[in-house]
């Protein structure tokens, strides 16, 4: 299975998906796309001699270009780690159940537009939540609203500060995310 890994800041999950599957015979990462050209997690992919391509908002909108950027590294299953731009009605339909995505939190709490990154862990923190976690879910045409796929829970102490929650998550991240993506694609075989 080739996958195509969209990102648009820091990309330690899109490392970590990379370096778990490098000499994989199942899953290959054949291109990281980043809405951003200043993405940290393209020189990541770099690094690891992944393919690259950055694709603007307003890029992304038509299916043109970008369409055949996936269809040239023959893509067909795409992960979204840390991408915060909505995907588009095209995309979602052409790779329907094909795209998944991680978000920081036990869903279907604190999901939605503006919950990303810090801000859910801060809104978890201010909530003085017991337990925080990661949700995998498939991509709809609803911001964090499809199915879930897949879902880990961490308990948080009462001194953890946002920074404190974030580690305790993107351990779970680290852990988690690369092993569903290796369960889908023998789902795919
Ligand atoms: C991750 O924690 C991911 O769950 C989150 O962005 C971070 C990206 O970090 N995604 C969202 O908040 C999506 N709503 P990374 O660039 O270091 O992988």
């Amino acid at each position: 299975m080739n996958i195509a890994i969209f990102v648009s800041g820091n990309g330690t999950n899109c490392e970590n998906i990379i370096s778990y599957f490098e000499g994989s015979t199942t899953v290959k990462v054949a291109l990281v796309v980043s809405n951003r050209a200043d993405a940290p997690a393209l020189e990541r992919a770099r690094r690891h001699r992944i393919d690259t391509a950055v694709v603007t908002k307003t890029g992304l909108a038509s299916a043109a270009i970008p369409g055949k950027i996936l269809d040239e590294h023959k893509v067909d299953f795409i992960v979204l780690a840390g991408f915060l731009l909505m995907i588009p009605a095209w995309l979602i339909e052409r790779y329907r159940r094909h795209i998944i995505n991680i978000h920081p939190a036990l869903l279907p709490q604190y999901g939605g537009p503006g919950m990303y990154g810090r801000h859910v862990h801060e809104a978890v923190w201010r909530n003085h939540e017991r337990q925080s976690g990661i949700t995998i879910h498939h991509v709809s045409e609803v911001c964090d609203g499809g199915d879930i796929i897949f879902q880990a829970a961490t308990d948080l102490q009462p001194g953890d500060t946002p920074d404190d929650i974030a580690a305790r998550v993107h351990r779970l991240e680290m852990e988690y995310y690369p092993k569903v993506i290796e369960q889908l694609a023998a789902g795919e075989q």
